[in-house]
Parts: structure tokens; C-alpha cells; sequence
């Protein structure tokens, strides 16, 4: 009998990857967006550079690049609200959240770390476009909170042993 092979896709693969999730929000005209991102990565210690992945066609991507300020904020467990509002209209998905907004970019409370950058290029990458931003201003105090990982559709808790 011959088996039938499950070859998976790169998304599938992707997916079986664990990055950290991330709101990206920031005050533009009236208007409070976010954006909840699973792309974070840091690029470089000096200068100070971050980068995120944003998929062409995103409504709310060519709003927040229209910010002066991006607010990156590393997200815990406290804030699944804000995480499930990933498919409400951008200006809504903050409705609930405790934040400010710093030079216009938007600081969430109790994020473990939030940045306050600038972008610093866009780069076409296939479907997504890559955005490398300027570290401006870090806050910082990872007693707040622990950051949370995506990993196949799923937001999961860390787990930590001594090595
Ligand atoms: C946990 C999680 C991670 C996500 N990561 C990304 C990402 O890295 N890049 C991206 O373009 N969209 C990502 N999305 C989808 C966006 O949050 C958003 O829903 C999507 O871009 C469609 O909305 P828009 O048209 O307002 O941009 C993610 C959603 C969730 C729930």
C-alpha cells in the first residue's frame, strides 16, 4: 500500500517557529493605531536597529508609516485583549488597552519593553515588505511582565530552566 506524504508548506514551517509578539502603534492624526505583529527582530546593537515584516496588502501598514514615532511593544500575557483585536479596524484595536502616546508613538502599559523608533528603510521582500527602524528611546524593566511567543497559531508562555 503506498503512503500518501504530508509535504508542508514554508508557511507551515514558519509557523513551527517560535518569535516573540509585538504591537506596533503609534498616534496618527486623531487617530490611535496598532498593529499586532509576530515579525519582530533585532538587527543591530550599534546603531540601534530593529526590523518588521509586514504583509503587502496590509490596510494599516501604510497609515503607521505615515507616523513620525513607532511605538514596538513586547507584549505578555496580560495583554490577550489587545492580541485578539488583530482583526478589528486598526483604530479600534486599542479600545480597552491602558497606554500613551510618546512624541506619537504609542507606549502600552505593561510592556516589558517598548521602543520608541523611526523608520529607517523599506525593503520589498517577496510578499511583505521588511521595515528596519532606529532605536530612539527604550523602556525597559523586564519585571513588568513576561513576553509571549507565537508558535503554530498559538500564544504560548515561556519556560525557563538553569543551564
Ligand atoms: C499573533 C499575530 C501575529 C501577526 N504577525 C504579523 C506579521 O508579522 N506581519 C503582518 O503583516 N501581519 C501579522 N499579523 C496580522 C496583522 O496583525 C493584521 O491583522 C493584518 O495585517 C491585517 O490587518 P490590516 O489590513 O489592518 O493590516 C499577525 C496577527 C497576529 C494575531
Amino acid at each position: 500500500m503506498r503512503r500518501k506524504l504530508t509535504v508542508p508548506t514554508i508557511a507551515d514551517v514558519y509557523r513551527a517557529i517560535p518569535t516573540p509578539i509585538t504591537a506596533v502603534a503609534a498616534r496618527v492624526g486623531e487617530q490611535d493605531i496598532a498593529m499586532v505583529l509576530s515579525s519582530f527582530v533585532a538587527l543591530s546593537d550599534d546603531p540601534a536597529l530593529v526590523g518588521i515584516s509586514v504583509k503587502r496588502g496590509s490596510s494599516t501598514w501604510p497609515l503607521l508609516r505615515e507616523a513620525t514615532s513607532l511605538g514596538i511593544n513586547i507584549l505578555t500575557g496580560g495583554h490577550s485583549g489587545l492580541i485578539d483585536s488583530y482583526s478589528l479596524p486598526s483604530h479600534e484595536r486599542l479600545v480597552g488597552s491602558t497606554y500613551r502616546a510618546d512624541a506619537g508613538a504609542i507606549i502600552i502599559a505593561d510592556a516589558p519593553t517598548s521602543l520608541v523608533c523611526h523608520i529607517e528603510r523599506e525593503i520589498e521582500m517577496g510578499d511583505h515588505i521588511f521595515v528596519v527602524l532606529a532605536v530612539d528611546n527604550v523602556l525597559h524593566d523586564p519585571k513588568i511582565g513576561r513576553p509571549i511567543v507565537h508558535h503554530q497559531r498559538r500564544v504560548t508562555e515561556l519556560m525557563e530552566y538553569q543551564i
